[in-house]
Order: C-alpha cells, then structure tokens, then sequence
C-alpha cells in the first residue's frame, strides 16, 4: 500500500511525456523558453540551416519541408497552443515558476539528423523508416536532438513541446522544470494508424487535418482513410464522374483529386502516410446510384440483412466483365495518382455476404464452392493492379481466414474480428494488422442507431445495445496488446495496429470527442509497446494522470478530447483510487 501511495504521490505534479518514451531521466530544473530562440538544422546531405519563429527556409527538398515544418509548429505550439497545467498541482497552490534576472532560458536548439533522409521518405514501406531520436536538455539551457531520418527530429521536437507548459503570469511566459531531461526514443510497432470513415457520414477536409495534427502529437503514422463505403461514395473518380455526381449524400460532400493530394502532403509532412481504401466488393451499394448494373441485391427490403450487415445491402457483382471493366477504370484513375505519396492500398474485402449471391445473375448461388473460386479470380484482378503499380496491397481478414483466398505474399491482413485473428494470419505467414473489435472500435456501445420496423416489438431489442457495446473505455483500449496470442517466433509479422472510426454515429460534431484522448492509449500502446520494460503490462495508475494531462494538451492544441477525469482528481493525485 504505501509502495502505491509514494508513486502517486511522486508523478502528482506535471510530468507527462505520451506516449512514454523507451527511456526518459529527468530533473527538476526550471528552464524558460521564448520566441527569439532559434533553431539550426545540420541536416545530412540538406546543406543546413537556421529557422527562426515565423521564418520558413522555403528549401525544396522533402526533408528539409518536413524539418521547417516541424519547426514552425513547434514555436506555434509552444508558444500560441500551450497550457497551464493547474489541474496537476492542488488546488490553491502556487506551483509556477517565479521569472527573474537570473532565469535560465534555452539558448540553443540544435537539430542533428545522423543520415541522409531515403528517397521514399514520405511514402516510407513498413521497416524501412527509422524514426528513432534523443533529445538532451542541459539545466543551462542547451537543447540537442538527434535522428536519423527528418521522422525522428519530427518525433523529437513532438516530445521536446511536451517538457514545456504556460504560465498564467499575464506577461506570458513558457517554461519546464524538468530540466535536465535525457531522452531516447523509437517505435515498437511501425504502423500505428487511425481509420477514418467518410462514407457513413462525410468529414470536411479540416477534420481531416485535425486528426492528423492529433495523431502526430501522438506520433502515430498512418491514416487510414475508409473513403467509400454502401451508403455514400464521396470520392471524385475523374473517369466515372457519376460515381461521386450521385453517389455522393450532397453535391458538397464530395473529395476532389485536388482534396486527395492536400490530405496526403499534409500528411506526408507529419510523417502519416494516407492509406486509402475503397471496400469491395462488399460494401459497394453507392456504387448503384450511379451504375446500378454492377450491383446486385441493392437495396432489397424489408429483408435486407439476408444480404449485408447494414441498409443498403448490395455488393458488386462476382462474375461480371462489366465490374472487372468499371475497376480497372477506377483503380487506373486513383491509383497513380496515389502512389507519389503512399506504397499502400487498401482493396477491402470484410464482411462480403455470400447470399447476396443469389440474386446476382452473374452468379445466382450461394454456395461457397461455385463463389470460393470466382472471389479468388475477382481479387486476382485486383491485386494484379494495385501490385503493378508497386502499391502493397491490403486486405480484411475475411479474405485469408474465411475466404481462403491465396494472396500475393507481401499482402498486409487487417484484422478486427478477434485476437485469434492475429494469430491466425502471421501463422500463414502473412504480416498482420491488430485492431481487434471488442479493444479499438471506437463507435461501439453509442446504442442501436437502426429504427424497428412498424409491428416490431422494439421491446425485444431493450436496452438497445449496438452489436459491440459496450463503449470501449482507454482502460479497455490501454489493457489491449496487439501481440496478444502471436507465438514469439512471429511477432515480427505484426507489424501494429489501427484505431478505428465507423461513423455511423460520428460526424464533424462529436468526431474530436469520439477519436481522442481515447485513441492516445491505442497509440501509446503502439509506439511504446503493451508492456514495460521489465516486461509487465503498462500501468493504468501511471498512465491515468499522463493520460489527462495529454488530454489538456490536445485541447490546447485545439482538438475537443473529453476528459477522463474530474480536476478533483488529478490536483493531489491520491484519492480517486478504488
Ligand atoms: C522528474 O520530474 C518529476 C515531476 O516533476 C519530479 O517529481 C522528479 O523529482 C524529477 N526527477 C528528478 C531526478 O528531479
Ligand atoms: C536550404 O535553405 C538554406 C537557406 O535557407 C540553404 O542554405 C540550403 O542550401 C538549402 N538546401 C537545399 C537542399 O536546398
Ligand atoms: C493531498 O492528499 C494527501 C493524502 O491524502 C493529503 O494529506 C493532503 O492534505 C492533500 N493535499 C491537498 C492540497 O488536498
Ligand atoms: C510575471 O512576468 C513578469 C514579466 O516577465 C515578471 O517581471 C514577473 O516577475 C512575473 N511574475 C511572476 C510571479 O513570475
Ligand atoms: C546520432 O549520432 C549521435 C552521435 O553523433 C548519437 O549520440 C545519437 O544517439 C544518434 N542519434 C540516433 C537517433 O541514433
Ligand atoms: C443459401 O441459400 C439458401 C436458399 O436460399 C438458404 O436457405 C441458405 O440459408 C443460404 N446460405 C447462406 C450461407 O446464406
Ligand atoms: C461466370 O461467367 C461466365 C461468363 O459469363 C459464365 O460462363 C460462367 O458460367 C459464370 N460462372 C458462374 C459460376 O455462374
Ligand atoms: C474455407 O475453409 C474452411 C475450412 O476448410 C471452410 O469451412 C470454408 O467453407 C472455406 N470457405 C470458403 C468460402 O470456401
Ligand atoms: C496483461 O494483459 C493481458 C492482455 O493483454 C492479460 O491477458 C493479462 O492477464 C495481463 N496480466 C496481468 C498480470 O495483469
Ligand atoms: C514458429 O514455430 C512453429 C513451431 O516450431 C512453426 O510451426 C511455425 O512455422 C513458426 N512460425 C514462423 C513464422 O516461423
């Protein structure tokens, strides 16, 4: 008892780096900072430079874009989106730093990049991105971080913001007294991505971006963009220009190509590489707004679950020349103007309803010896192109565990069905992605969103449980180990995990609430691993007041997170314990 009374006692001021870094000393040094420091860059290979606050190098490069970049928003956070943590000291207290003559601030910022950044360095392959740092902070003010790719400087001045808060003195001031600070750092897993779906409701572009900006200060790096789905096709396809034209839920709901390309160079400057996917051929009915020869079974009613998982059934039909035609026509259109900012696309491929089958006249059964092998030649086709373009496909694990299907070998299986999943798919020998439902489904246990049908006893559904309630807490996302099941032997074929947004209940209005902070836990859990470093599970007592600080933080960079507790709670850390 008194072992967990000292701990909480000890981490009840502000301290809070996340996700937790591999290895992190600290002390208990004040150090101010202010807008006049400058930082320089040595860059490898990048000729090197000096960026004040506000003064953009405006060089070409991809590395030296995504250096001045992080520059620029490491000044704009610290400086313009920064808060005061007084709900981590008790209440009353006078907990600030008291600025005199004799204060330190930082004097210097050096950035060190030790190799030249690789070509592929926005649109990096699995592995092949090194985005390990260090950071040091001297109690005289000297700062020097380090990386070996422009990633790793990014990630480092991410943390080096989160050693720095506000103060309330009306006169400003941004400080740390954790000083001096050593940090070294690198990612567990090397894909920690968000998937974001834009079909069931539409997101503007600036949602997009503030996932993005929240995911970075989270250091995750891929997003994963669910663009298309059966109710509404918001993606512009140049060639088949009816696609979005009606498909679309309004005319102002829809992605330009020029909106695409914005999304992923946004991106691509965080270090998040935009993975989209378009689902097929399950999860396609939007598609019949515009082309209803491709798709069978749309819409039928009232029995339309017999034939998907959601209104409006409908599924591109199996055996049909004229789909093989409408795909090669729109992955010829997206896909090369994808490839300069991603090596991955994602063809789909979950919860594809066999029944819907029989009432398509390319097909007419159900019989999974006649569908097995026309869904086999069907994802051929389809992977043919996307690999011949040297994207790296994507699939949902239906394809490989229900469907048996064989994959080219370098295919990444998304799984969300369970941890057996996981297992299942690394011990075929392909790479998997975790994101089990029942741990990472972050629109689970909202209620049922489906009216009942006059004459239904709506009465059998009470209380109106969704099909993965309940709501998936941080605690519940935090206890989740992607690793969880693999024998050791093939957790490299993990190669992380996804967060995910279904939206059937989530749009511009609750997206913030819904994603964050909860997400952080998915994150920290992919960037740190599951368990420490003497191997146990990660602490919820030491991660509940991280947690909430991140949450602070997050707000104050200007994403709506909810919080996770009450101030009473956090202020003198010790008595919100059961
Ligand atoms: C590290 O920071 C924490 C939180 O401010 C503080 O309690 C602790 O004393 C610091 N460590 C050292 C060695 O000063
Ligand atoms: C980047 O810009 C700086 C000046 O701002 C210049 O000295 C350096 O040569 C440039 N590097 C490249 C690769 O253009
Ligand atoms: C903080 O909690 C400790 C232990 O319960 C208590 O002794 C102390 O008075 C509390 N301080 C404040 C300011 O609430
Ligand atoms: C508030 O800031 C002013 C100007 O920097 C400084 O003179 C004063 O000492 C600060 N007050 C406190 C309590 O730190
Ligand atoms: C970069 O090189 C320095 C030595 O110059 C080393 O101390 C540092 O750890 C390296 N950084 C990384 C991220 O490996
Ligand atoms: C296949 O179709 C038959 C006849 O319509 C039906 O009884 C059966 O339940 C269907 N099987 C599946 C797996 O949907
Ligand atoms: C698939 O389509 C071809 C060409 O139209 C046809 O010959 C074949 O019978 C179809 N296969 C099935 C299982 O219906
Ligand atoms: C895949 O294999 C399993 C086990 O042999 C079998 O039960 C299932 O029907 C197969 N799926 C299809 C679509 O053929
Ligand atoms: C650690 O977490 C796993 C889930 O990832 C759980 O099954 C296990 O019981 C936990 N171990 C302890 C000691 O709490
Ligand atoms: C791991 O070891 C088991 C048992 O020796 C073996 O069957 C399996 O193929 C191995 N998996 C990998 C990915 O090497």
């Amino acid at each position: 008892m008194l072992t967990v009374f000292g701990l909480v006692l000890c981490i009840s001021s502000a301290s809070a780096l996340w996700p937790i870094p591999s290895v992190y000393t600290n002390g208990s040094g004040v150090v101010w900072i202010d807008k006049d420091v400058k930082v320089s860059y040595n860059g490898a290979g990048q000729g090197g430079y000096t960026c004040g606050y506000g003064s953009k190098a405006n060089n070409e490069t991809w590395t030296s874009a995504i250096v001045t970049n992080a520059i620029e928003r490491t000044y704009d956070t610290l400086f313009n989106k920064n808060f005061v943590p007084w709900k981590f000291h008790p209440r009353m207290s006078s907990f600030e730093p008291t600025l005199t003559s004799a204060s330190v601030y930082v004097k210097s910022i050096t950035l060190q990049q030790n190799a030249t950044d690789p070509s592929d360095i926005v649109k990096p392959n699995t592995g092949g991105l090194d985005e390990s740092y260090t950071l040091a902070m001297t109690a005289d003010g000297h700062v020097t971080i380090t990386g070996i790719s422009s990633i790793g400087l990014l990630h480092g001045l991410t943390t080096f913001t989160q050693l720095f808060y506000r103060s309330s003195n009306s006169s400003g001031g941004v400080y740390s007294t954790l000083a001096p600070v050593y940090i070294s750092d690198a990612p567990k897993f090397q894909w920690r991505g968000l998937n974001i779906d834009t079909s069931r409701t539409y997101k503007p572009l600036s949602d997009l971006y503030a996932m993005i900006d929240a995911m970075s200060y989270n250091k995750m790096n891929r997003l994963h963009w669910h663009i298309t789905d059966a109710q509404a096709w918001p993606l512009e396809i140049p060639s088949l220009p009816d696609l979005a034209n009606k498909g679309a839920y309004a005319t102002w709901q829809k992605y330009s190509p020029a909106d695409v390309a914005a999304v992923q160079h946004y991106g691509a400057l965080l270090g998040i590489e935009v993975v989209m996917e378009i689902d097929n051929p399950g999860h396609t009915s939007s598609i019949a707004f515009a082309y209803p020869d491709l798709i069978a079974a749309f819409n039928v009613q009232p029995n339309w679950d017999s034939y998907a998982a959601e209104p409006p059934s409908g599924t591109l039909k199996l055996n049909s020349s004229a789909v093989y035609s409408f795909l090669n026509t729109l992955f010829a259109d997206l896909l090369p103007r994808l490839s300069p900012l991603t090596s991955y696309f994602h063809l789909g491929g979950d919860e594809v309803n066999m029944n819907a089958y029989t009432l398509d006249d390319t097909v007419g059964t159900n019989a999974s010896s006649v569908l097995q092998p026309l869904m086999q030649r069907y994802m051929d086709r389809n992977m043919a192109q996307v690999t011949s373009l040297g994207l790296t496909p994507l699939v949902w694990e239906e394809m490989l565990l229900d469907w048996n299907l064989t994959l080219p070998a370098e295919t990444i299986v998304q799984t969300w069905i369970g941890d057996a999943s996981v297992a299942a798919v690394v011990a075929q020998g392909y790479r998997a992605l975790a994101g089990n439902y029942n741990f990472w489904y972050l629109d689970c246990g909202q209620g049922q969103w489906l009216d009942f049908f006059p004459g239904t006893s709506s009465e059998q559904f009470w209380p109106y449980a969704d099909y993965c309630s309940p709501r998936k807490n941080w605690r519940l996302m935090y206890s989740y180990d992607p690793l969880s099941g693999v024998p050791a032997n093939a957790t490299h074929l993990v190669l992380g995990g996804e967060a995910h947004i279904w939206s059937e209940q989530t749009d511009t209005i609750n997206l913030d609430t819904m994603v964050w902070p909860r997400t952080c836990a998915a994150a920290e859990v992919l960037w740190s691993g599951a368990k420490d470093a003497s191997g146990q599970n990660r602490s919820q007592i030491t991660a509940s007041p991280r947690l909430s600080e991140m949450r602070e933080r997050l707000v104050a960079r200007g994403i709506r997170a909810e919080p996770i507790q009450m101030p009473y709670c956090t202020q003198n850390g010790t008595q919100c314990a059961l």
